[in-house]
């Protein structure tokens, strides 16, 4: 089994989900092979719930990496859920078009996927900085 699956599996028990009751768990590995975790916590008002993968690239962040390899992630009924285009952005932000995206399908079963994959034409700090470059983001 992939241990980077084991570890998001793991992370999920954390979950505070009152509101769905769906858990999800990521595992992040950075370039240097530390692994950050995250799970869902959901709240009342429902949009300010913070997801699974956006919990382990702040722990990831917030610790001093911002190159990542490979991500697991892992829902309690194991689902092979992927992550939620808003998560594919945040993603993005620190990780290129090859970064990993392991999904858990249950048993020793698994879904892989590339960032580019789930999100091709991003939106990024490049697109800002050739916009500016053409004399700012202003339409004609
Ligand atoms: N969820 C994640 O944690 N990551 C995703 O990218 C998909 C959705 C959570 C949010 C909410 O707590 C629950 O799954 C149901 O949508
Ligand atoms: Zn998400």
């Amino acid at each position: 089994m992939d241990p980077l699956v084991e570890t998001a599996r793991e992370a999920l028990e954390a979950a505070y989900v009152p509101y769905s009751e769906y858990r999800v768990g990521a595992a992040l590995r950075t370039a240097d092979g530390t692994v950050y975790t995250g799970c869902n916590l959901e709240n009342a008002n429902y949009s300010n719930s913070l997801h699974a993968e956006e919990v382990a690239v702040a722990e990831a962040v917030k610790n001093g990496h911002e190159a990542f390899e490979r991500i697991a992630v892992s829902s309690g009924v194991r689902d092979g859920v992927t992550p939620c285009g808003m998560c594919r952005q945040t993603l993005a932000e620190f990780a290129d078009d090859d970064l990993v995206v392991v999904c858990d399908e249950g048993g020793e079963e698994t879904s892989e996927y590339t960032l580019g994959e789930l999100l091709p034409n991003t939106i990024s700090e490049q697109t800002l900085s050739d916009a500016d470059a053409e004399g700012g983001a202003e339409a004609e």
